[in-house]
């Protein structure tokens, strides 16, 4: 006998993609440019020079994307707003048809009785902004909680859920530290400072909505579990640093008012410890927790990989997804049942989660077979079950992605999509991934132990 399995009642079940990744025309009705749209603009900085210039073409064809979510009976979807639309300049001068496009698509949401959950930062930042230090410059935190604000008393009366930002940890670690992503720097130096930014940032935009705001609002951070290589104390703390240097050096400051406890001996001579004034703006009382997981990471000491010294070992045996990232559904179990073990009782979604398999360019038939990418998310979405029953407080899950979608430096590449996008046509195509989940949120999680091939991802 199968055992049955249930999610709780209204748990919130969606879909999530961010702005730059699927709107295209990103300087449409008087829009400024944003970090990325120069960056991939720039010769070498992403894979075949690809851009955002039209990816999904989602700014114009919305309507019928909407639809698509609720055909597949999403309750949520979280999307973002690009900072640079609503403010061509990242500050002062409000742009009303930038805001007229998120409105509109909140209105056909709420009309398909889909819940709109706004990311105000996923990445994109005004370009205009990054001229003034983008987030070097310590003014930042008062630049975002304005925009925040601007988008809170437009969207405010019809938006319940908001994250402030998403996955500082890469803003920080692929953008300051390897240059990987917009801005494209490589500085120790400024990779401290980015991360305290960003965290000040979040506390002002969250004070500015306690005074202006309706609804929730929390901080989506990206959490991948640390394993040693081996026993050897080399290995250990490594393991240790890199785990302080990821998963707890944004909620640290957050959910316990201090810094992680190994970010001196990881940043070294460029670290600062923050003021008293700025662990209490960090620190501002959140509602929730979002939580996007991919894969977890063994890791070994590695003097050379500066600053925190521990680099990943490839782990025979298991399988990895088309972006290199270890599939391991039992750490996602884990990584949840941790927070509430180090943090408390605090109310968690998972705000993305799913993997980037070889899916064929063009589309031959509906729907595009993805059994790969079935399996991960029945392996993964048992897991968070795992979790619930464990008595974790997990209100939510959504998938990564509704649609294929520029991969930041892989362009389109990489495919992570419940919905395949033929790029050539805009053509839309469902994906198995697509149907199952629709099954999954129509039976509450029931479905799950019926699904083909549940088993075959064991962490
Ligand atoms: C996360 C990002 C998201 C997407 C997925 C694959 O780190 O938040 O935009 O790129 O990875």
């Amino acid at each position: 006998m199968t055992e049955a399995i249930r999610f709780p009642d209204g748990f919130l079940w969606g879909a999530a993609t961010s702005a730059y990744q699927i709107e295209g025309s990103p300087l449409a009705d008087g829009a400024g440019p944003s970090n990325w749209h120069r960056f991939a603009h720039t010769p070498g900085r992403t894979r075949n020079g690809d851009t955002g210039d039209v990816a999904c073409d989602h700014y114009r064809r919305y309507a019928d994307d909407v639809e698509l979510m609720a055909a597949l009976g999403l309750g949520g979807y979280r999307f973002s707003i690009s900072w640079s639309r609503i403010l061509p300049e990242g500050r002062g001068r409000v742009n009303p048809r930038g805001l007229d496009f998120y409105s509109r698509l909140v209105d056909h949401l709420l009309a398909r009785g889909i819940r709109p959950l706004v990311t105000l930062f996923h990445w994109d930042l005004p370009a205009a902004l990054e001229d003034r230090g983008g987030w070097l410059e310590p003014a930042i935190a008062g630049w975002f909680a304005d925009y925040a604000e601007v988008v809170f008393r437009a969207l405010g009366d019809r938006v319940p859920m908001w994250a402030t930002l998403n996955e500082p940890w890469v803003v920080m670690d692929a953008g300051y530290l390897h240059g990987v992503h917009a801005p494209g720097h490589r500085s120790v130096e400024e990779a401290a400072s980015a991360a305290r930014n960003l965290l000040r940032a979040h506390g002002s935009a969250v004070q500015r909505f306690r005074a202006h705001g309706r609804g929730s609002i929390g901080l989506v951070v990206n959490l991948e579990p640390k394993d040693p290589a081996s026993d050897a104390r080399a290995d250990l703390e490594a393991t240790a640093r890199a785990d302080d240097y990821m998963n707890r050096q944004f909620l640290d400051p957050v959910l316990l008012g201090r810094p992680a406890e190994r970010l001196p001996e990881v940043f070294g001579a460029s670290w600062t410890p923050p003021s008293a004034a700025d662990l209490e703006l960090m620190r501002q009382p959140v509602d929730w927790i979002g939580v996007n997981y991919y894969t977890r990471s063994v890791v070994r000491d590695d003097p050379a990989a500066l600053p925190v010294r521990a680099s990943a070992v490839r782990q025979d045996g298991s399988r990895y997804t088309e972006t290199g990232w270890e599939v391991h559904p039992a750490s996602f179990t884990r990584v949840l049942c941790g927070i509430r073990d180090r943090y408390g009782t605090v109310p968690l979604y998972v705000t993305e989660n799913g993997a980037a398999f070889d899916d064929p360019a063009t589309a031959r038939q509906e729907p595009v077979g993805d059994p790969s990418r079935v399996e991960y998310l029945c392996a993964h979405l048992l897991a968070a079950h795992e979790a619930i029953r464990r008595g974790v407080d997990l209100r939510g899950y959504f998938a990564w992605s509704l649609l294929d979608n520029f991969e930041w430096s892989q362009g389109y590449s990489k495919r992570f999509g419940l919905v395949h996008v033929d790029f050539a046509t805009q053509r839309r195509t469902w994906k198995s991934s697509a149907q199952f989940l629709r099954d999954v949120i129509r039976s509450n999680g029931a479905s799950l132990a019926e699904t083909p091939g549940r088993g075959a991802f064991r962490g």
